[in-house]
């Protein structure tokens, strides 16, 4: 018997908690009916933690989340932290997360359910059967690249200041992780930079290109500029399967890719740090949406993107890979089913909440499971 599964969950600001709600139910059913179980703790981090504690994440919390197997985040900020300090805003907490524990690979897949064809604003041909990876180095480049800040000048005028950033051990060591899921998909990396602009970026494609040769003669291997990329993805989205690029551009190309398939509400991450001796990553998982603070609290956002973030944690931390089928199974049965929040309706489908979407997915596991294998 494997020990318990230490999971800390972080709901967060806006419609984490909601969406998070629905997750515990999901969990909840697979400790009945599978034997899975978690050891589960919860902490406050963003805002939430910024009311009670005067910081998005005290050190206690990062220090339960450095001890946890894995840490499943809702999303933070919103209107009511404008006018914090800098240092204090609610996405410093998910940034301090990041960096602390080190997940500098974040896995941002954008795939489409055959369902949600028509809520893609692009024609049905681009986006049918849609399935790429965005791997997004997370901590390093312009987010955390030193010096940064705002100066006043000696006229009183001011100065913003970032620094974009990478070395060659922090190109290497994401450019891997990217290599070897392009190996067990359909071995394709384009690798995304501004070469042409940026020194960094420069280094950027040399590292890779020497990677490849090296490491991964077999894997397809292309280089493309950031804003070509950006383009490419609205014109021809499949031409992809693997897109390896640095944390600013990786933060702007994900939305995009999301956007492809309908709604942001529907796509899951993973942010993983380097394995140990014993193959443990640090891990967590969030929905590349963020906190949607219009519309928290009114029961009406979609779940399904921190479902499927659990979904994620069940593969890549757990090793659970059937379980982690089941759950995107059920997520993908319920909108077959016709089900849908508001961000994904159409007409003749069925709108429900973000309860009744967690109804939903629960029923399609009952059903699921009950079928003979
Ligand atoms: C994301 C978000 C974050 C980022 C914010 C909330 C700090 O946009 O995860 O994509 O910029 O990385
Ligand atoms: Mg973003």
């Amino acid at each position: 018997m494997p020990g318990k599964r230490r999971l800390l969950i972080l709901a967060g600001d806006g419609i984490g908690p909601e969406s998070m709600r629905q997750v515990r139910r999901v969990i909840d059913w697979l400790s009945r009916n599978r034997a899975v179980d978690f050891d589960i703790e919860e902490g406050l981090v963003g805002g939430a933690a910024y009311d009670v504690h005067g910081t998005p994440l005290t050190d206690a919390t990062l220090d339960r989340a450095m001890r946890a197997d894995a840490v499943l985040f809702g999303a933070v900020g919103g209107p009511k932290w404008d006018s914090v300090p800098f240092a204090k805003k609610p996405e410093r907490g998910l940034l301090r997360l990041r960096k602390d524990l080190d997940l500098f690979a974040n896995l941002r897949p954008a795939f489409l359910f055959d369902a949600l064809l028509d809520a893609s604003t692009l024609k049905p041909e681009i986006v049918r059967g849609l399935d790429l990876l965005i791997v997004r180095e997370l901590t390093g480049g312009v987010y955390f690249g030193l010096p940064r800040g705002i100066e006043t000048l000696p006229d009183g005028s001011r100065r913003g200041v970032n620094t974009q950033v990478y070395t060659t051990a922090e190109i290497d060591r994401v450019a891997r992780v990217a290599f070897e899921l392009a190996g067990k998909r359909r071995g394709k990396l384009c690798s995304v930079e501004k070469a042409n602009v940026m020194e960094s970026g420069q280094l950027w494609r040399e590292e890779v290109q020497k990677l490849h040769d090296s490491s991964y003669p077999r894997i397809e291997l292309s280089h493309m500029y950031a804003d070509n990329c950006a383009m490419q993805l609205v014109r021809a989205p499949k031409q992809f399967d693997v897109i390896l690029t640095d944390n600013l551009f990786g933060d702007l190309l994900s939305d995009c890719a999301a956007m492809l398939t309908g709604s942001l509400g529907m796509l899951p991450s993973a942010s993983l740090g380097q394995a140990d001796g014993s193959g443990r990553r640090r891990a967590l998982y969030e929905p590349v949406h963020g906190s949607a603070p219009d519309i928290a609290g009114k029961d009406i956002a979609n779940p399904l993107a921190t479902v499927l973030s659990f979904a994620m944690m069940l593969r890549y931390s757990f090793d659970l890979e059937e379980d982690a089928r089941l759950v995107e199974r059920a997520v993908e049965a319920a909108l077959n089913a016709g089900i849908r929040t508001a961000d994904i309706m159409q007409p003749g489908k069925t709108p429900v909440s973000t309860t009744g979407m967690g109804d939903a997915v629960l029923r399609e596991l009952d059903r699921l499971s009950a079928e003979p294998t």
